[in-house]
This record gives structure tokens, C-alpha cells and sequence, in this order.
């Protein structure tokens, strides 16, 4: 591995309009046995550039504050190791430090990331049975862990089309905090419905499983496969079952035996996601060959 290398790094702040105005500024820097990013990022605080901005707590991965878009890629910068951007790059080339670019600019690499504070509020939280007689199997745990392992970086919802370029921050609860409907919904002794909400308030119908989001979670949550395909599922059982329907005109939906977890994982529903999955692999594509594209321009700038 070289011994000096090149970080370009946004310096900014938001305009009078709160768009981001700034430019990407060149920072020499010397490399040690081991670095991470944010260890550069670091040294370019003590040695050249005291009052650039970047938020972090644990430099263990943990935390989720030092999220940033590295050589183009959504990633903790303390959980990236500078072996393996150097694998990335060409001899001499620089490496890009952006801003989340899903979320406005505070200043520098930190953004604002308040939406979800405020999303998460609108979540109703867990509604536990009236007694303390019940039973809790370890599997039923296990299949929660996954989705309490969230460590709230937000690099989904940042990579997540919906809100990056679409922005449909007051739709569409992202990627995020699907995981955290999806631990409720599924928590064996929670007794709200949640799914009207999720279907209406929290428009899970925009989500069309490109699968985006799964790819970048440093927690590595299957969070289409896992959280979002099984409460789409339960988005159709509830307001598109044909039985259910016309239980619910008839007034005796709640005789109905509830569905089993198992009927929201092996059904039509899935094919059909499947399918959807199918159509979008062309548009991911197209997606990522326009990221390359912006990633070279930048590199262009100098
Ligand atoms: S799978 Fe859904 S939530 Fe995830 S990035 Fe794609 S559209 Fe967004
Ligand atoms: S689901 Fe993964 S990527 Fe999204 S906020 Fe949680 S840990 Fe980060
Ligand atoms: S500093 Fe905590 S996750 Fe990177």
C-alpha cells in the first residue's frame, strides 16, 4: 500500500436556500498500517483542516454517526478500511469523501438527519399483553434480533431512491424504519395493527425491492427479504384478500383464524415481489452506471 495518499473532501455549508454550496478540497495525507477512514479524516483535522466538520462516537461500528458516501459508495467511514479503498482506486487517484447526499448539509461530511427522529416518533411502539403469564421461544427472539441489530447509520434511506431522488421524506418511512415496523409486527406478544399505518401513512407501496438498501446495511439486516417483503405481504392479506374483504363487509373478519407466519412467507405474494425484483435489476443498473458517471465527473473537478 502506497504511503501517501490523496482524499478529496467535501467543504461546505448549506446557502441562503439550504442547498448545499461548497467544493470537494485535495488533502495530501501520510498512511499507516491498519487506518480506516475516518483515522484519515481524523489526520486531516489534526495536521491541515481543524474545523472540518464530521459527526462520530464509537469508531467500532456501532454507533452509526460517522455515515458517508466514500468513492461514491454509502458506508461508516470507521468500518472502512483504507486496504481496501486503495484496492479500489488507480495509482494517484483520490479518494471522495461526500455528505450523505439524501439528507441537507449542517456543514462539511455531517448531515441532518432530524426526519428520522421524527419519523421514528410517528411509530406506534410495542402494545404488550395485559398479563405477565406468557412465553417468549428463543426462536421467536432470534428472528428479532436481526431487525434490533439496527445501529440507525440511515445508509439505506440514503441510498433508497424513493428519498434520494425522489425525496418522499413525508410519504414513505424508508428503509429504516421498515426494520423497526417489522420487529414490532412481528414481536410475538405485541397486540397493535400497525399495517393500515404502513400501508397508508408509511407508504410501503412505494418501495419497489430493488434491494438497494439491503446492500449497503453495515449491520447486514436482509432488510427487503426480511422486513419489507413480509409486511408488503401483510399489507395484501389485510386490504386485498379477497376473503378478508368480504369477512370485513360481512362484519366477522376477527372469527377469521389469523394467518400464520408461515402463509406470509410462502404465498403468491413473494412471486409477485419476485417478479418486481426482476423488472427493477435493469433500473438498479441503469442507476449505478449513473453513479459511476457522477463519480467520474467529480473526479474530473480536480
Ligand atoms: S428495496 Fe425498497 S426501501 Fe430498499 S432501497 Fe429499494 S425501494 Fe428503497
Ligand atoms: S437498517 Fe442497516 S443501513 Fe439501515 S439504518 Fe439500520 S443498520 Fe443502518
Ligand atoms: S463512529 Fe460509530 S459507527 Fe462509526
Amino acid at each position: 500500500m502506497s504511503n501517501q495518499v490523496t482524499f478529496r473532501v467535501f467543504r461546505g455549508e448549506p446557502d441562503a436556500d439550504g442547498d448545499p454550496f461548497g467544493q470537494m478540497v485535495d488533502y495530501a495525507v501520510d498512511l499507516d498500517e491498519g487506518m480506516v477512514v475516518l483515522d484519515v479524516i481524523h489526520r486531516i483535522q489534526a495536521e491541515q483542516a481543524p474545523d472540518l466538520a464530521c459527526r462520530w462516537n464509537c469508531k467500532a461500528g456501532k454507533c452509526g454517526s460517522c455515515s458517508a458516501e466514500v468513492n461514491g459508495k454509502p458506508r461508516l467511514m470507521c468500518m472502512t478500511r483504507m486496504d481496501d479503498i486503495m484496492e479500489e482506486v488507480s495509482d494517484g487517484e483520490p479518494i471522495l469523501v461526500k455528505p450523505m447526499q439524501a439528507f441537507p448539509l449542517t456543514k462539511d461530511l455531517v448531515t441532518d438527519t432530524s426526519w428520522a427522529y421524527e419519523t421514528d416518533r410517528r411509530i406506534v411502539p410495542i402494545n404488550g399483553p395485559g398479563d405477565s403469564d406468557w412465553e417468549f421461544h428463543q426462536k421467536e427472539a432470534d428472528r428479532l434480533q436481526e431487525f434490533r441489530s439496527c445501529i440507525e447509520c440511515m445508509l439505506c434511506v440514503n441510498t433508497c431512491h424513493v428519498l434520494r431522488e425522489h425525496q418522499k421524506f413525508d410519504e414513505f418511512a424508508g428503509p429504516r424504519f421498515f426494520v423497526r415496523l417489522a420487529g414490532l409486527e412481528m414481536h410475538p406478544l405485541d397486540t397493535e395493527n400497525r399495517i393500515p399505518q404502513i400501508k397508508d401513512d408509511f407508504g410501503i407501496g412505494y418501495c419497489n425491492i430493488t434491494k438497494c438498501c439491503t446492500e449497503v446495511c453495515p449491520a447486514g439486516i436482509k432488510i427487503t427479504d426480511n422486513a419489507i417483503i413480509p409486511l408488503k405481504e401483510r399489507v395484501v392479506t389485510e386490504f386485498y384478500d379477497p376473503l378478508a374483504i368480504v369477512a370485513r363487509m360481512l362484519g366477522v373478519k376477527e372469527k377469521l383464524p389469523k394467518p400464520s407466519p408461515r402463509l406470509y412467507v410462502g404465498d403468491a405474494n413473494v412471486k409477485v415481489a419476485r417478479r418486481a425484483l426482476e423488472k427493477e435489476k435493469g433500473r438498479v443498473e441503469n442507476a449505478r452506471k449513473l453513479e459511476r458517471k457522477r463519480v467520474e465527473r467529480a473526479r474530473g473537478k480536480g
